[in-house]
């Protein structure tokens, strides 16, 4: 039988299944690093991209081609799927049968609106929790519409956005 200090150990990818959501329109090397280390923790991630405008922001790219930005990016990690969601996230949790919902934080300006999130997702479904990581420092800057920004102004992207991503977005807001 485990003992309370035998349960506290956190093994390699013992933590069940976790679901990673947001828009990544378009997914970053700050998105990218979240997906690696929740990889390395999480028996399987289920990266979820909304496929409706959330906070009334139109996106650059669909949600199928969002995923498969992210799925190039994630096939050497052997344990994360993506795929598009439209429904409530804790649904889409439960759908997946996933115990956690993890994100990353950048700042104490994602805090705000993380933790409102956090506890209108606790109301609905107390029993999934949610868990959040700490951006890595040389990524606490980058965020997607910071690279739109940079995009539509002809700024380089390298180091920002997987080199696939950066000409897409070239490409896109070129139009
Ligand atoms: O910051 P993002 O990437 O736009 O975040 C998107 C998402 C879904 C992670 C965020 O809006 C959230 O946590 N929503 C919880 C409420 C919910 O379930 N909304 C429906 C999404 S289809």
């Amino acid at each position: 039988m485990a003992t309370p200090a035998s349960r506290c150990i956190v093994g390699p990818r013992n933590g069940g299944t976790a679901v990673l959501p947001g828009s990544y329109d378009p997914v970053t090397h700050g998105h990218l690093d979240i997906i690696t280390r929740a990889a390395s923790v999480f028996e399987d991630v289920i990266v979820g991209v909304v496929n409706l405008p959330v906070r009334k922001k139109q996106t650059v790219f669909t949600a199928q081609e969002r995923v498969e930005f992210i799925e190039a990016e994630v096939g050497k990690l052997g344990n994360v799927q993506v795929k598009p969601f439209d429904n409530l996230l804790v649904d889409f949790a439960r759908e997946n049968g996933a115990k956690a919902i993890v994100k990353g934080l950048r700042a104490i300006s994602d805090f705000e609106y993380e933790f409102e999130m956090n506890q209108l997702n606790r109301k609905l479904a107390p029993d999934i929790e949610s868990m959040y990581l700490m951006s890595a420092p040389q990524f606490s800057f980058l965020s997607s519409s910071g690279v739109k920004e940079l995009a539509m102004f002809g700024g380089d992207l390298t180091g920002l956005v997987p080199p696939q991503v950066a000409s897409r977005l070239q490409e896109a807001l070129a139009r």
